[in-house]
Parts: structure tokens; sequence; C-alpha cells
């Protein structure tokens, strides 16, 4: 099925922000996707309209009992001139998840790709071409039925925005420059049986108060342990963790509280394809600390859409400061990062089939 919007073009285009000082999500562009949902209706009524306030109750579910999810893509310019997304159809499977979870209506994930492909074709003159930016596209679902019984709502609202992006983290250096990260063994992220999985706000807000925490440490993340023994590694900040130990790299595997990251099902089919040994398992923190006091541990890196790939210099637990490597940039992380956004940016070859161009 094909999908077409009505479209209302801006009558007052914003002033392109500079790429040489763009932040991360900071600057919007002129245009947004919005689509309504009603029981019984079904998704309808979607249209691009001027970037602007929406009209919302104070009553609306979504204020109240978060039910809400987003998701997080990104759009980029080739040299000559071409505007690509990456594998926006893994992004398409994990709303359907995260509305699942959250009793929030399906969306057929060709409505998403026509909403997301249409509202970027608007928009492919907001598209920065310096190296490290891009088009952040930030879809959402929210629940605006204005009603205080907590229940599933009756009426939601779709929504795209773009923002033109520059690196993730404020670290010195910007994009690929090695992070401090606070290993937290106090507050958790996720249960199994909660939503720890699905891409929906509540995470993220709840993950602030150890955020700060890291932040006074002089740490730009946290490393969540798991819930239950405090024990094992699971995510980095907003994005997925990974660990080189010896000649293995380990992830935390997909058991309800990991993010199934894009970038992360894409950084472990690169590495299978080199033919790195790379492993889906858990790995305790006490193994971390082990194999970077015996030297065998080589690097650690997060990778998420943000940060596409964000290698990591020093892990600080309560007791010591454990520094990766030689707290640099590790080689793998460099090579990952540079196929990565070469991929997306049309410098390297796309083997694995993953853009799509719009
Ligand atoms: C990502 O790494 O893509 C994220 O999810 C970060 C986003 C919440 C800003």
């Amino acid at each position: 099925m094909s999908y077409t919007f009505d479209i209302q073009r801006t009558l007052t285009p914003k002033e392109k922000p500079d790429p040489d000082t763009l932040k991360f999500g900071r600057a919007f562009t002129d245009h947004m996707f919005i689509m309504e949902y009603e029981t019984g209706k079904g998704w309808h009524n979607g249209r691009i309209v001027p970037y602007g306030p929406l009209n919302l109750e104070p009553a609306a579910a979504v204020f109240h009992y978060g039910q809400s999810m987003f998701e997080g893509m990104k759009a980029y310019k080739t040299a000559d001139g071409k505007v690509q997304l990456f594998r926006p159809y893994m992004n398409a499977a994990r709303v359907r998840t995260s509305n699942e979870r959250m009793c929030m209506p399906d969306i057929e994930p060709e409505l998403y790709v026509s909403a997301v492909r249409t509202l970027v074709d608007i928009e492919r003159d907001w598209i920065p071409d310096k190296a490290g930016t891009s088009l952040y596209i930030r879809p959402l679902v929210i629940a605006d039925e204005p009603f205080l019984g907590v229940q599933a709502a009756d009426h939601y609202l779709f929504i795209i925005m773009c923002s033109p992006v520059g690196p993730y983290y404020d670290t010195p250096g910007g994009g690929l420059s090695p992070t401090s990260i606070y290993v937290e063994d106090e507050y958790v992220r996720a249960a199994v049986g909660g939503v720890g999985f699905a891409k929906v706000s509540g995470n993220y807000g709840g993950s602030l108060k150890a955020q700060a925490k890291a932040k006074e440490k002089g740490c730009e993340q946290v490393l969540w342990l798991d819930a239950v023994e405090h024990k094992y590694v699971e995510e980095i900040g907003t994005s997925n963790a990974f660990f080189v130990i010896n000649d293995e790299v380990i992830t935390a595997p997909l058991l309800g509280t990991i993010l199934p990251g894009v970038t992360r099902a894409s950084v472990i089919e690169l590495l299978q394809k080199w033919g790195i040994n790379v492993s889906e398992r858990r790995l305790s923190i006490d193994d971390v600390a082990k194999a970077a006091h015996d030297g065998s541990l080589k690097e650690v890196f997060a990778s998420g859409t943000a940060a596409v790939i964000s290698p990591v210099g020093k892990l600080m637990l309560s007791d010591t400061t454990l520094t990766i490597g030689d707290g640099g940039v590790g080689e793998l992380a460099l090579r990952l990062y540079d196929t990565l956004y070469g991929i997306q940016t049309g410098a390297v070859a796309d083997e694995m089939d993953w853009v799509f161009e719009v």
C-alpha cells in the first residue's frame, strides 16, 4: 500500500543553523508530519504542516501516565547530493514493538517509512553535509485523549520532526572523542518484564537521576548494570555497550532489558562479516575490571543512532577508575565508525544493502 499526505508548506522558512557549530537536537526544520488515530477509525489525516507548537489539553493522557514512545533515525546527504536513510524498516519494526508494549495502536511499516520519507524529502535542504553532521529524525507517538482514568487512550498523535545535528556528546574533540563513563551501582534502568526493550519515554526520564550523578563525578554517561544482581553490564546511557576482551567482542543479550539498537545490530553484522568473534552474552563488571587490570580489556564503546560509535576512555567505579587501552579511541571503534558513517553518507560502498534512498 502506498501512502500520500497533504502538504502545507511554511510561508516563513527559517534560517538554517551554521553547520560548523551544530549541536545535537537544538534546531528544528520548517515542517513536521502529524497524523491522528481514533479507536474505530484508525490512523487518518496524515499531513505535513509548518513545524510549531501542538494544541494539547492539560488532561491529555500522555502528560499523566506516560503513554508515549519515540524513535531516532538519521538522514544523510552523499557527496553527489543523494539523500539516504539507514535501515528505516528496522526502526519501523521497533515502532511496532514499542507501541504494542504501551497498548498504543500499531503503525504499519509502509506507513511509517512513507511518512518519514515524505518529510525528509521536503526538508532535504536542511540536511547538513559537513563531516560528522546529519539530519536527526524524531518520530513520536503520544496519547492525546483528555481523560484521567488509567487506561489505554482512544486517541493518539503520530508526529515526526527533524533536527540538523552535530555530535551527540559535548566532549572537547566533538564526534569521536573518548567519553568517561560512571558505573552505576544504585539506580537501575530496566528489569525483565518491564519496558527496557521498548523505546518509551519513561526509560529516559527515569535515567536522568543517574546521569546527573555521573556528571557530578565528571563523567558523560553511566554504564547500567542489571536490575537484579547489579552485576552484569547492560547499556551505556542511551546506547548499547560493547566490550573487547582479548579477541572477543561482547555485548549484552536481548533478554528484555536491552533496547535492540539498529546500530547495535549493524555492528554485530559488520563484525561477523569481518570474521571477528562477537558474542551476545552476559558479562559481569568484575570480569571487565579484571580484564582492565590484566591488560586484556582492549576497548569499550557505545553504539546508537545519535552518537553512532562512541569510544569509552575511562570507566569509573565507586572505588577505582579503569583506563581503557590507552584512554584514546580504540582501533575497532574507529573502524566501525568509519565504516558505518561511511555507508550512511555514501563514502563507503553499501555491501550490506542498508541504505535507502529518499
Ligand atoms: C540514540 O543513541 O540514538 C539514542 O537513543 C539517543 C537519543 C535518546 C537522543
